[in-house]
């Protein structure tokens, strides 16, 4: 975590954050995931940490060192993070869903190693839960809700319909079709979308942006007492 804060503007309260991506078991030597490196989950966490905020991070399979004083949970599957995610979000002010979760799970997990036969296989799939959108529909204890979008294309409209349709107060739209950010990459540039706003933050470190990110949110959460 390289930035410090003289300003605890988080001082007092709970951000709890997923990051990585998941992994969807189909037998027990395989999975389906993604390419999430958990970077920008991990560098949320130090800023939030840096703000003076009690950090829990629930991450997915990553290769990656826990940022000092943060409570750090380790999932592996989509159902896993949304059962965590659902028990830490009821005694958080902030959730930040910036993990890379399959939207899909196999229907069936095999017991034994699955064995090749065919020249074509087919596997069926079931939708996994929507972890923000869940944490988002908390009647009680609900925490300012933050959502991640990476998009190839039309990028402020799938995250607007996102941050509208999933009931979000913030949501953090990338670019991904450029790879010089995103994903893998050490830097980013965004735009936060909230229901009456926007902000534009220019390409550069991932500390640098969260850095910006939890600042908005704490802003936005002063606002709101
Ligand atoms: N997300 C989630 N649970 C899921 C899928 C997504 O919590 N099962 C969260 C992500 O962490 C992110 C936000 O929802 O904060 C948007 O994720 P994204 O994959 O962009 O949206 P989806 O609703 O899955 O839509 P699609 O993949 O079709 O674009
Ligand atoms: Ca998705």
């Amino acid at each position: 975590c390289l930035m410090r804060e003289d300003t605890p503007l988080l001082a007092g309260k709970t951000v709890t954050i997923t990051a990585g991506p998941t992994r969807e078991a189909l037998d027990p030597v395989r999975f389906i995931s993604n390419h999430s490196s958990g970077k920008m989950g991990f560098s949320l966490a130090c800023a939030a940490k840096a703000l003076g905020a009690k950090v829990n991070l629930i991450s997915g399979p990553v290769n990656l060192t826990t940022p000092s004083e943060v409570n750090r949970f380790d999932v592996e599957s989509a159902q896993q993070m949304h059962d965590a995610a659902m028990e830490l979000a009821v005694n958080s002010d902030v959730f930040i869903g910036c993990a890379a979760v399959a939207d899909y799970k196999a229907t069936t997990t095999a017991n034994n190693k699955i064995k090749k036969q065919g020249d074509t296989m087919t596997i069926e799939l079931s939708k996994n839960p929507d972890i923000i959108a869940s944490v988002a529909a908390l009647e009680e204890n609900r925490p300012f809700t933050v959502g991640f979008a990476a998009e190839t294309n039309d990028v402020a409209n799938y995250a607007k319909g996102k941050l509208k349709n999933k009931n979000l107060d913030m949501i953090c739209a990338n670019d991904v079709s450029d790879s010089s950010i995103g994903f893998n990459s050490e830097n980013n540039a965004m735009t936060l979308f909230w229901p009456e706003g926007e902000r534009h933050l220019s390409l550069q470190s991932k500390q640098q942006i969260s850095h910006l990110i939890l600042k908005e949110i704490a802003s936005k959460l002063a606002a709101k007492k």
